[in-house]
């Protein structure tokens, strides 16, 4: 089984962007995280970040075509893109929709999810420690 991790914007500047929110890994940190957690549980894992909203589409069309499932951290997207949340409900195996932060914490704007009720799961809140979270589960439970 293939799992993909897709990051949205911003998620790039991981280590730099608002450490007393996202913490002090980097995103290359957070995808030898993934990759190391998947080897150890016997699936592959590949990460993949992007600021730009079409790349993210035509990665979620790839996800629903090989029926991968995906760890999904859209960013800001999350609150506002009906154009990744349609990509996303093409997905034919589990989504699991992630925030590094609590966002219920934050921002009423936060507090919105597009992707929520078409998501298998959300996990919000564990830092960089939820995604080998999301994938011991998906190891578990998907495929
Ligand atoms: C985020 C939360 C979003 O509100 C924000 O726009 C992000 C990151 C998180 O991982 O906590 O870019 O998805």
């Amino acid at each position: 089984m293939k799992v993909f991790v897709f990051n949205g914007p911003n998620l790039g500047r991981l280590g730099k962007r608002e450490p007393s929110v996202y913490g002090s890994t980097t995103h290359a940190d957070l995808a030898a995280v993934c990759v190391a957690t998947g080897a150890e549980l016997g699936i592959e894992v590949e990460v993949r970040q992007t600021d730009h909203e079409g790349e993210m589409v035509g990665w979620l069309h790839e996800a629903a075509d090989g029926g991968n499932p995906v760890v999904l951290n859209a960013g800001a997207w999350t609150h506002y893109s009906i154009a990744v949340r349609d990509a996303a409900a093409q997905l034919t195996a589990p989504l699991i929709e992630l925030h590094i932060s609590n966002v219920h914490k934050r921002e009423q704007f936060r507090h919105h999810s597009v992707l929520s009720d078409i998501a298998t799961a959300v996990i919000a809140g564990l830092g960089v420690p939820g995604y080998p979270l999301a994938l011991r589960w998906l190891a578990e439970n998907a495929g």
